[in-house]
C-alpha cells in the first residue's frame, strides 16, 4: 500500500488527549498495549506516529526502540497513516467457496479502488483478512470491529452509503 498523506504535527488538544489516555490507562509497561490501541483509535489518521510514540516513550519510560518492537509486532497497530475505515474481505476457505471473489469485485466497484489501495479521501482502505469466525454468513466483510455477512450488491452499497453519510461524525 502506498501512502501519500503527510501527517500534520499534533495540536495542543491532541497532545493533551494523548497524555490523558496514557494517564487513564496507567504508565506501566503492562498497560501499554491497551494504551496504544486506544491512542490509535482516538487519532484522526489511526496510527501511532513518531510524535505520539515519543510522548509514550517518555511518559512510560520505555525506550523508543522497544516501543517500535511492540508497534511493529501487532497487526492491529500501525506506524503509518490509515484510512478512517479499514474494509477487509475474508478470503479463507469457507468464504472463498462462497464466492469471496465476487464480494471483492463488489467492494472494488463501490469504493473505486483495488485490493491494497485506499480511497482518495482516506475514508476507506481495502484489504483481505483471515477467518473472523463468521463462516456461516460468509463471505463476510469486516470493517473495524463490525462483521457483515449475507451480502449482496444492495447491502454492500448501503453499508458504504451509511459510512459515507457519517464520515464527519
Ligand atoms: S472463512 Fe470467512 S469468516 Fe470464516
Amino acid at each position: 500500500m502506498s501512502y501519500k498523506l503527510i501527517s500534520k504535527p499534533l495540536d495542543s488538544y491532541q497532545i493533551q488527549m494523548v497524555n490523558d489516555i496514557i494517564d487513564k490507562n496507567g504508565s506501566t509497561k503492562k498497560d501499554i498495549l491497551n494504551t496504544l490501541i486506544e491512542l490509535q483509535d482516538s487519532l484522526d489518521e489511526k496510527y501511532i506516529g513518531e510524535e505520539v510514540a515519543t510522548i509514550v516513550s517518555n511518559k512510560i519510560g520505555i525506550p523508543l526502540v522497544d516501543l517500535y518492537d511492540i508497534l511493529t509486532f501487532y497487526d492491529m497497530l500501525s506506524v503509518e497513516p490509515r484510512a478512517k475505515y479499514k474494509v477487509e474481505v475474508c478470503t479463507c476457505a469457507s468464504c472463498y467457496l462462497n464466492e469471496s471473489d465476487t464480494l471483492i469485485d463488489m467492494v472494488e466497484k463501490n469504493l473505486g479502488v483495488k485490493l491494497g489501495e485506499h480511497t482518495e479521501d482516506w475514508l476507506f482502505e481495502f484489504e483481505k483478512c483471515s477467518c473472523v469466525g463468521a463462516c456461516d454468513i460468509g463471505p463476510v466483510i469486516k470493517i473495524g470491529n463490525d462483521i457483515y455477512g449475507n451480502l449482496d450488491e444492495k447491502v454492500v452499497e448501503s453499508i458504504f452509503a451509511d459510512l459515507r453519510a457519517k464520515k464527519d461524525l
